[in-house]
């Protein structure tokens, strides 16, 4: 076999051994806030540390206007150099559809899968409820972040809009580490 070849796969095979083994996902903020009052309000969202290995982040949207039939997100990730710039994902979706047909698109499905054990949207379209994120834990993250999808070290900033039609209505924003 060329050795070449035998180095580079040694090489990148050590480097995400090294990654799976050592990085660590820390939330840093949650932050959350309505543009349209009278789409919906936000009663509450935020990061809590009950010790070293708990932490999660729970939120809480009431919508004003139910129920909800048409709602798009467009979602990007950033990560810090010298201040956060656009980092591979910027993808706008329809959440209707995407609830329909959850193979669609990995991604979403990725985040979806992320957090969908502690959230109450886990059904299709019509949503006619609070929407309710209830104490995701770091952990789960933490775990589908190093093993599941191994992501490079840095401060990550994961930024969702929430769509009617082209106005922003609401915007949540993760905020987290890994070291
Ligand atoms: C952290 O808090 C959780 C929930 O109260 C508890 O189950 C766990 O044992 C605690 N861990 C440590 C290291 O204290
Ligand atoms: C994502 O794409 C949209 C549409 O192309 C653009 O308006 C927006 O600025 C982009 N966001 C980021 C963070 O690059
Ligand atoms: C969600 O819960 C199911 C059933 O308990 C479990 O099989 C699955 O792994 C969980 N998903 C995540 C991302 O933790
Ligand atoms: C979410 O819904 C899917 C499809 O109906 C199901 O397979 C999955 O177990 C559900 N997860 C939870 C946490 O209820
Ligand atoms: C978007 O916002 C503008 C200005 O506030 C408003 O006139 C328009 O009806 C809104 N569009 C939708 C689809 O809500």
């Amino acid at each position: 076999m060329n050795i070449k070849f035998v180095f580079l796969v040694q090489f990148f095979l050590f480097t995400f051994l090294a990654i799976q083994i050592e990085s660590h996902f820390e939330f840093t903020n949650f932050i959350c806030e309505s543009f349209d009052k009278t789409f919906g309000e936000f009663e509450y969202c935020f990061l809590k540390s009950v010790n070293r290995t708990y932490k999660y982040i729970s939120g809480k949207f009431k919508p004003h206007r139910l129920p909800i039939n048409k709602l798009r997100v467009n979602f990007a990730l950033w990560k810090r150099y010298n201040g956060y710039k656009p980092f591979m994902y910027n993808i706008t979706f329809d959440v209707c559809s995407f609830l329909k047909n959850r193979n669609s698109n990995p991604v979403i499905k990725f985040i979806h899968d992320s957090h969908s054990n502690y959230s109450n949207i886990n059904h299709s379209c019509p949503l006619n409820h609070d929407v309710i994120l209830e104490k995701l834990p770091i952990e789960i993250l933490n775990h589908r972040l190093t093993k599941v999808l191994p992501f490079p070290e840095g401060d990550y900033l994961l930024r969702m809009y929430w769509l009617i039609g082209k106005n922003r209505t609401a915007l949540a924003e993760i905020y987290g580490t890994l070291s």
